[in-house]
């Protein structure tokens, strides 16, 4: 059992980590002119629109929550005065609010992708599984939120998963913290990683070429023009 934990807790997770990080320069370096959303707007518009915002709308403080449920320690937080309590409302209304945006639009999208026939002819199997995978994830966590923690509520995922999480940066992740961790949470992290071991070889790369600075720029850009004699 202690070489199962291990493998599913330290080997697999490096892993993925590693090929997150050399699968990326990999695929710059050999498919830059590959690195896309592959947008199949051109086919069917309206399901992505709805789909696509409540998505990209959910999936922002979703991330946030999780830096911050992850990242920072219950101590530290306590001491800024986030008790267990306010903590605990805080992430599942707020948390569980925005993840049901999140599986909302996850749900249109994959709907969209495998029943649309057009956009389904159009989709390689990377592209299915991207969206399966991530409906996954998303649902369970969903899941996890409401359910598992109302079902399992002396379960503290701050003093296990948070902990054990952080402790992989460390280079010092303690298996035992995940090994009576709920099923549901197990599979939710696992499933994280091997989307983040996917993450260079799909389109998921599109996430690094947002273009922030659309924001703060100017609507039209004026640009000097050489004139040759
Ligand atoms: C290793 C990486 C990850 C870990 C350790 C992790 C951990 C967690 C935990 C502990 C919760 C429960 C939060 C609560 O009950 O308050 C949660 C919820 C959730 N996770 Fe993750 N997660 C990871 C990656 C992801 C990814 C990649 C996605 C999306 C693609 C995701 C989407 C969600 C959603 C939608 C929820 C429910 C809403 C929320 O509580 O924010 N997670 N996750």
């Amino acid at each position: 059992m202690d070489i199962v934990n291990q493998f599913l807790w330290v080997i697999f997770p490096y892993i993925c980590i590693a090929l997150f990080i050399f699968g990326h320069i990999y695929r710059y370096r050999t498919d830059k002119f590959h690195w896309t959303a592959k947008s199949s707007e051109f086919i069917e518009k309206k399901q992505l629109m709805i789909g696509s915002l409540l998505f990209h709308l959910g999936i922002i403080p979703v991330v946030f929550g999780h830096i911050g449920g992850l990242g920072i320690p219950k101590s530290w937080m306590q001491a800024i005065g986030v008790n267990d309590h306010l903590y605990h409302i805080g992430a599942v209304y707020i948390g569980g609010f925005f993840g049901v945006v999140t599986l909302v639009g996850m749900f249109i999208l994959t709907f969209r992708r495998f029943s649309k026939k057009n956009v389904r002819q159009l989709s390689s199997f990377s592209d299915l599984a991207v969206n399966s995978i991530l409906l996954f994830i998303v649902f369970i966590g969903v899941y996890a939120t409401f359910i598992t923690n109302a079902v399992v509520p002396d379960f503290d995922y701050r003093t296990t998963i948070s902990v054990w999480f952080r402790g992989l940066f460390y280079l010092n992740p303690n298996p035992a913290l995940m090994s009576n961790v709920p099923l549901t949470f197990q599979l939710h992290v696992l499933t994280a990683f091997a989307i983040f071991a996917l993450w260079p070889f799909t389109r998921l790369v599109h996430v690094w070429s947002v273009p922030l600075n659309y924001a703060g720029r100017s609507y039209i850009l004026y640009r000097r023009h050489k004139h040759t004699k």
